[in-house]
C-alpha cells in the first residue's frame, strides 16, 4: 500500500468530471487500499479519486468515530434527496485548514457498488450525508469553496497559493 498525493484547491485537475469504473479489476482493488490508507492518515472522513488525480467514480468514507467502518463507493449515484436543508461547517483535505458554511440536504439515498461488486443503495443522515454529498460533488470536479460568495472563494485561493508558495521556499 502506499500513501498518495492529494491535489490541493485552486489545482485544476481538481475540477475534471470522473468517469464511471469500468470493471472492479486489481487495479481499482489496490486504489481502494491506498485511498483508504491515505484517507486514514490525513485524519479525514472522505476522499475522492479526483483529489489523487485518478479521475473515475470512487470515493472512500469512514465517518465513524473510531475510524474502522471504511464505506466504499464505486459509480455511486445518489436517488433521493430530501427535503430539509441544513447549513453545517464543511473542510476538505483539498482545502487544508479553511471551514465554511455549506448547505445540504441532511437525508439521501445512494446507490453505489461496493468493493465486492455488489450494487446496494444506502440510507444516510447527518454527517455521512454530508459527506457522501461532499465527495460526489468532488467527482463532479466540484469543490466545496465553490459554493462560498466569489469575494470568500478568492481570498481562500489567495491564501493557500500563498501556503503553497512558502512551502516550495522552504523545500
Ligand atoms: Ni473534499
Amino acid at each position: 500500500m502506499a500513501l498518495l498525493t492529494i491535489l490541493r484547491y485552486p489545482d485544476p485537475k481538481l475540477h475534471t468530471v470522473a468517469k464511471p469504473v469500468a470493471a472492479v479489476d486489481a487495479r481499482i482493488l489496490a486504489l481502494i487500499a491506498d485511498m483508504l490508507e491515505t484517507m486514514y492518515d490525513a485524519s479525514g472522513i472522505g476522499l475522492a479519486a479526483t483529489q489523487i488525480d485518478v479521475h473515475v467514480r470512487l470515493v472512500v468514507i469512514d465517518t465513524s468515530e473510531d475510524r474502522d467502518q471504511p464505506l466504499v463507493l464505486i459509480n455511486p449515484e445518489i436517488t433521493w434527496l430530501g427535503d430539509e436543508r441544513v447549513k453545517g461547517e464543511e473542510g476538505c483535505l483539498s482545502v487544508p485548514g479553511i471551514y465554511d458554511g455549506v448547505e445540504r440536504a441532511t437525508q439521501v439515498k445512494v446507490k453505489a457498488m461496493d468493493a465486492d461488486g455488489q450494487v446496494r443503495t444506502i440510507e444516510a443522515e447527518g454527517l455521512l450525508a454530508v459527506c457522501i454529498q461532499h465527495e460526489l460533488d468532488h467527482l463532479m470536479g466540484k469543490v466545496f469553496v465553490e459554493y462560498l460568495s466569489p469575494l470568500k472563494r478568492n481570498r481562500i485561493k489567495t491564501k493557500l497559493l500563498k501556503a503553497l508558495r512558502d512551502d516550495e521556499e522552504e523545500d
